[in-house]
């Protein structure tokens, strides 16, 4: 660990003193026995081998190499932290004292075809060994079955999210995952962020199959007003069928629990307005309720109605059924930034600066308020240091989704990419992000929140979907030409935090090394 903290400059250690008083609170202790802190990631940002032992193409596969104008560096996830080869990475999980690992399974790797083709037994082979090697060392394996990497020939055979057939190909994959690893895999998510990939993907047309249309983007086809809530239908009737499967057929065996994982920003009014209170609270309808009030109620929010009207489909009485009957057991939040929201109602906003889809819901999202933003933004265009929404957030989704029981299935800190090493390396900013952000959970914790466990995104600096390799999310860095790992102040931090040091102890220690 020496590595990580020499050659801190002063001004670093000297950050990190002004940051302490924030951070005051925060102990391990605090968090209930059995909470399960852990490290993130998914399986295009870092497994590498694309095309090794049976794997077939995935969407982003081809999306990288025939639209690398669409990725920042133009580069692609062929290799990424080539995981694949490399259990180190369990050596280096353990390392940091967690006691769960969140990653997500390849479905291309398992399922070359779909459920047309067979299973990829060295697929099956990969999984199991990193699932044996986590449970040795006493490492709770919190597996997510889709996490933006789909079966290329399901885009082009069902067009993908699109069509009605992918609910089935789906339910046949989640089957062959809990057969296979449900003896030994005890936390299922369904589907990562399917609001936040949805978007990207079927309305601002950034992700694949790259669809959308005026005025949000520029794409060959595709209509941004309608297609991103066919594909959340599809999504949401999978994961009900899914969840069905699991609990008939699985959990009483298994002993393990089921649920998805939603991306969620905290929004403010931009000003304290009626119009933008209301703006804020329709925002988190059109991005959290559109999937957890019908998994939890068995429709979508009164509000989607009222502004969608024909474009969001509609549940037939047996799907509300399914819906209702089959509840997530957990709700998963990937939560990173907070930020402003103004209202497109009472006057309209010019949609040519609806960046964001909050457009759909005549909202317009921006990180300033009269030239001062909301928090210290990070290299990651409109995420911004807020750690106060980590408690909001958290109530929110308690309140509302009767305490139901919370995993943070993700929150980290980005970096340039382009800064020196010395810099990448000395990560106090990311320091002073993961203490504030965890120190405003075990607030809510304390006032009674049911959360039950938090992971950091990222374990590894990875492949950043558009953002290439230009930004960095890791408490490791990754050299990519060695594949050489190297601990950052940050995977110092977060050990000895969860190995019962008080935070002001960790400033005195790195004031030391400096
Ligand atoms: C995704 C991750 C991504 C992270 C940082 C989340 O939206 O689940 O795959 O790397 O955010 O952008």
């Amino acid at each position: 660990m020496a590595a990580a903290t020499t050659g801190m400059p002063m001004l670093a250690a000297l950050a990190i003193l002004v940051l302490v008083p924030s951070a005051r609170g925060l102990d391990r202790a605090e968090f209930l026995p059995g909470f399960l802190f852990g490290v993130a990631t998914s399986a295009y940002q870092i497994e590498g081998a694309y095309l090794e032992d049976g794997k077939g193409l995935s969407n982003w596969d081809v999306f990288t190499h025939t639209r690398s104008r669409g990725i920042d560096d133009g580069r692609n996830g062929d290799v990424a932290d080539d995981h694949y080869h490399r259990y180190m990475d369990v050596e280096i999980i353990h390392s940091l004292g967690v006691n769960s690992y969140r990653f997500s399974i390849s479905w291309a790797r398992i399922l070359p075809r779909g459920r047309l083709g067979g299973v990829n037994s060295a697929g099956i082979a990969f999984y199991d060994r990193l699932i044996d090697a986590l449970v040795q060392k006493g490492i709770e394996p919190f597996v997510t079955l889709h996490h933006f990497d789909l079966p290329h020939e399901m885009e082009t055979r069902y067009g993908g999210w699109l069509g009605a057939g992918i609910r089935e190909e789906f339910d046949y994959y989640a089957d062959v995952c809990f057969k296979a690893f449900g003896d030994r895999v005890k936390f299922w998510t369904t589907i990562n962020e399917p609001n936040l990939f949805t978007r990207l993907a079927y309305v601002l047309g950034k992700y694949p199959p790259a669809r959308c249309s005026a005025p949000f983007g520029t794409c060959e086809s595709g209509n941004s007003h309608h297609e991103p809530y066919v594909a959340a239908h599809n999504m949401l009737l999978l994961h009900a069928a899914a969840v069905h499967n699991y609990k008939k057929n699985y959990q009483a065996t298994q002993g393990g629990s089921i649920g998805i994982v939603i991306a969620m920003k905290w929004y403010e009014p931009l000003m304290n307005t009626t119009e933008d209170i209301l703006a804020a609270r329709r925002a988190l309808s059109f991005e959290v309720d559109w999937f957890l009030e019908p998994i939890f109620f068995g429709d979508y929010p009164g509000e989607m109605h009222e502004l969608l009207s024909s474009n969001l489909p509609k549940f037939t009485s047996e799907e509300k059924s399914l819906l209702r009957k089959n509840k997530a057991d957990f709700i998963g939040i990937n939560h990173y930034t907070t930020i402003y929201v103004k209202d497109c109602i009472s006057s309209p906003c010019d949609l040519n600066t609806y960046e964001t889809y909050e457009g759909n819901a005549l909202v317009l999202a921006t990180g300033e308020r009269d030239g001062v933003a909301i928090g210290k933004p990070t290299a990651f265009d409109g995420y911004y240091d807020v750690p106060e929404g980590m408690e909001q957030i958290v109530k929110y989704v308690n309140q509302r989704y009767k305490n139901t029981p919370v995993y943070v299935t993700e929150n980290g800190y980005s970096q340039h990419s382009n800064n020196t090493m010395d810099e990448l390396i000395n990560d106090v900013e990311r320091v002073n992000y993961l203490q504030g952000y965890l120190t405003c959970l075990s607030s809510a914790v304390r006032k009674g929140a049911n959360v039950r466990g938090y992971f950091v995104w990222s374990i590894i600096d990875n492949f950043e979907w558009t953002f290439g390799f230009t930004v960095r999310f890791g408490l490791y860095h990754v050299d990519y030409e060695t594949q050489k790992r190297t601990p950052k102040m940050s995977a110092k931090w977060y050990r000895d935090f969860l190995m019962g040091s008080r935070p002001t102890d960790q400033v005195q220690t790195l004031r030391a090394d400096s």
